[in-house]
């Protein structure tokens, strides 16, 4: 075992199922209009997994493109980490799934259930198993096909969700200047607040009963004026910690890469951090919230419209159902 090393982002890659679903569609569905959905969340459309696609489906292929992106082959990857909270199944994990699936045949699997801060947690765990020289590789996967968990008769939520996967290829390096290195990382989480945002229904909690799925209990519930608050305020606050771990000031951000989960929060952070729209990614308008995929994807995106380049100082920030928050300052 060799010691310290800093962890790397060598490749990254994401997975989009093909199918749209417009708000126009939605006004079909449930009593809502395209007008209310763009003005108070700034989504315009959603992918949604076809029924034969599970999460682990769309993970594996976000895999691919990540190890492609890195030219690594899977063989040589050491560990996966699936954040997710639409695993294939309760077990085995869908990080073994996604293992047998691209053939990563050396690698140590699990999943991480921290919801939509399921990524920046999961990127943090697998750098401590680098930094402490465990591990020479890892995949990070933010990967959901939430609408697995969406009530089509709920107003409230169903216009938010949608489906997809990201994922980096993380590896131990011994430059300090290495591109794409973490330089720092902050979580935290407030277990008081569960009932804000959860799927009641289904686990050992309250098992699947003919009576609560036709309760819709299988279902996600969120008290979304209250979650809205939180998010601004613990995602503000991650993000400051997370610079000024990082040894670095607001006026450093090259890129801020935020949790997607409605342009009004992604605003309100960026007002309070002081940064201009330009330095603020946002791709929801295209995919709605897609809980532990949206910052893989967006941070895939970005690299490849050009958006980060080497030096840059990018910042991911999340929250989720926990509550759950993170953060993490990249040097790329
Ligand atoms: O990813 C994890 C973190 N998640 C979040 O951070 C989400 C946080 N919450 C939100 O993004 C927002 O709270 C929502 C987008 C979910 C809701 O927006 P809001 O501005 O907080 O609306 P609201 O829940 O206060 O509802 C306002 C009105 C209500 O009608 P009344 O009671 O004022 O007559 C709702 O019934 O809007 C109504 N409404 C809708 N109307 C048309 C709620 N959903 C819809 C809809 N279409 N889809």
């Amino acid at each position: 075992m060799s010691s310290p090393c800093v962890s790397s982002i060598v490749g990254t890659g994401s997975y989009m199922p093909e199918k749209v679903l417009t708000n126009e569609d939605l006004s079909a569905l449930v009593e809502t209009s395209d007008e209310w959905i763009r003005t108070r969340t700034g989504i315009c459309e959603r992918r949604i997994a076809s029924p034969e696609q599970a999460t682990s489906d769309l993970a594996a292929e976000a895999c691919r493109r990540a190890l492609d992106n890195a030219a690594m082959p899977a063989a040589e990857v050491e560990l996966i980490i699936c954040a997710t909270v639409t695993p294939d199944m309760f077990f085995p994990s869908t990080a073994c799934v996604v293992q047998g699936k691209i053939g990563a045949s050396k690698a140590v699997c699990f999943d991480l259930s921290a919801a939509c801060s399921g990524f920046v947690y999961a990127m943090q765990v697998a750098r401590q198993f680098l930094n402490s020289g465990v591990y020479r590789s890892a995949l990070v996967i933010g990967a959901e096909k939430l609408t697995s968990l969406v009530n089509w008769k709920d107003r409230n939520t169903c216009v938010l969700f949608g489906d997809g996967a990201g994922a980096v290829v993380l590896k131990a390096d011994d430059s300090a200047d290495a591109p794409g290195r973490v330089l720092s990382a902050v979580m935290g989480s407030d277990g008081t607040l569960v009932n804000l945002l959860k799927v009641p229904g289904g686990g050992s909690a309250c098992p699947t009963t003919a009576e609560n799925v036709e309760q819709r209990l299988n279902t996600v519930h969120m008290e979304g004026r209250e979650t809205f608050k939180h998010a601004v305020t613990r995602m503000s606050a991650a993000a400051e910690e997370a610079l000024s771990r990082a040894g670095l000031k607001r006026e450093d951000i090259s890129l801020v890469i935020p949790h997607q989960a409605n342009l009004r929060i992604i605003d309100a952070i960026a007002d309070r951090l002081g940064l201009p729209s330009e330095k603020v990614f946002v791709n929801l308008d295209r995919y709605g919230n897609t809980s532990a995929a949206t910052i893989p994807v967006a941070l895939d995106e970005a690299r490849r419209q050009g958006r980060i380049k080497r030096g840059d100082i990018v910042l991911l920030v999340a929250f989720g159902g926990g509550f759950t928050w993170a953060a993490s300052v990249l040097r790329w």
